[in-house]
């Protein structure tokens, strides 16, 4: 295949030339372009006390990051998890080069943010929790100022401006100040906004604040795209499991400024429990001739017309399909098949659900 072959020289000189310019060892710099595109150690933040001021108490410090080490492969939609106060924001502001750790390190494709904060903004497009600096601008200037401010010509900006504001739904109220707006479609211009002029690495502080159901799908239909078409990696900020398990692809479950679990969240969820509960409805009875029927009887509660079954995943997909899909499916009133959820898996490693969101 000689153009993958191509591809691959291709890359490796690249390579080659930004080791020689960073002055960097190779391997080092290999590895970071080649699979792992964010890596964080040990990253400290302690916001110092305040002394109460007229009549307010005194706030002690706090520890908002305590020592926080992540590796974000390339293309993937890694989310932190948590409740409010987690240090989810501390983590991301360090890691977009906004704030500075009190230690630790922080490199995105190769480039130390630590020490060079400012090249962050090359490489990432970063939603804040709070966006408020766009509030007096339309949602189309807001995206076409996004796009001139990251370098991109009038034309290409406004090209891009109507590519993003069309796929996001938002060009009927594009002329309309993003003040004037509700919450969650200000939410949905300022990510339209994150779009224009691609990133390599999107960085999102819940981006889907206030949403309904509609714009929460075009913004992960939005994310996925760049993914699928760009490569890009995303790291989504959320407090919420339904998000969390529906989006992610890897998910840091962080709890007072620590890491308490990182994996995908069905790895999470075997976790804690390798088990799937399966219920069976019968019309009128078990129809025991069936031989898949008979077998599974061994396993399972009865009560009255209602079977419950706890089966490792595995055989809870087989049991399923055998019943769906055979003969005693015309037996079959109702079946429901539920996993642990993401909230599970968090109360079980000791996290407080306060501040979690379920819907
Ligand atoms: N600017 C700040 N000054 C002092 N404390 C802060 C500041 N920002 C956040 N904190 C504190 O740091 C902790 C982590 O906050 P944050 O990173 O915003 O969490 P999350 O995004 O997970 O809700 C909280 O206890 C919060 O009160
Ligand atoms: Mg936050």
């Amino acid at each position: 295949m000689p153009g993958q072959f191509g591809s691959v020289v291709v890359r490796k000189a690249w390579c080659a030339k930004l080791t020689q310019e960073m002055g960097c060892g190779r391997d080092h710099v290999w590895s970071s372009f080649v699979s792992t595109v964010c890596v964080v150690r040990d990253l400290v933040k302690t916001y110092p006390a305040a002394r109460g001021r007229r009549g307010t108490p005194a706030t002690p410090a706090v520890r908002a990051t305590d020592g926080i080490s992540l590796d974000v492969r390339r293309g993937e939609i890694f989310g932190l998890l948590g409740p409010n106060g987690a240090g989810k924001s501390t983590l991301v502001r360090q890691l977009t080069g906004l704030m500075r750790p009190d230690s630790g390190e922080v490199e995105v494709l190769g480039h130390d943010l630590v020490r060079h904060p400012e090249r962050a903004s090359r490489l990432i497009g970063y939603l804040g929790q709070e966006s408020t600096a766009l509030d007096e601008l339309t949602v189309a200037l807001a995206a076409e100022t996004t796009g001139r401010l990251r370098g991109l010509a009038l034309r290409a900006a406004r090209a891009e401006r109507d590519v993003v504001l069309e796929e996001l739904g938002l060009t009927g109220i594009a002329g309309r100040p993003l003040k004037k707006l509700s919450g969650g479609q200000r939410r949905l211009a300022c990510f339209a906004a994150t779009l224009v002029g691609e990133r390599a690495v999107l960085v999102l502080d819940e981006p889907t604040t206030g949403m309904d159901p509609v714009a929460r799908r075009a913004v992960w239909a939005a994310v996925d795209r760049r993914r699928a078409e760009h490569g890009a990696t995303v790291l989504l900020v959320t407090h919420n499991v339904i998000e969390a398990e529906t989006v992610l692809d890897r998910v840091a479950v962080l709890e007072r400024g620590k890491v308490i679990a990182c994996d995908t969240p069905s790895g999470l969820k075997e976790q804690v429990a390798g088990e799937v509960r399966v219920e069976l409805v019968w019309r009128e009875r078990a129809p025991l001739d069936v031989p898949e029927v008979a077998a599974l009887r061994g396993s399972a509660q009865e009560s009255g017309r209602r079977w419950v079954l706890r089966l490792a995943p595995d055989e809870a997909r087989a049991a399923v399909a055998a019943i769906t899909g055979g003969a005693a499916f015309a037996a079959l009133d109702d079946f429901t098949l539920a996993t642990p959820s993401l909230e599970d898996v968090y109360l079980a490693l000791g996290g407080r659900t306060k501040g979690l969101v379920k819907a």
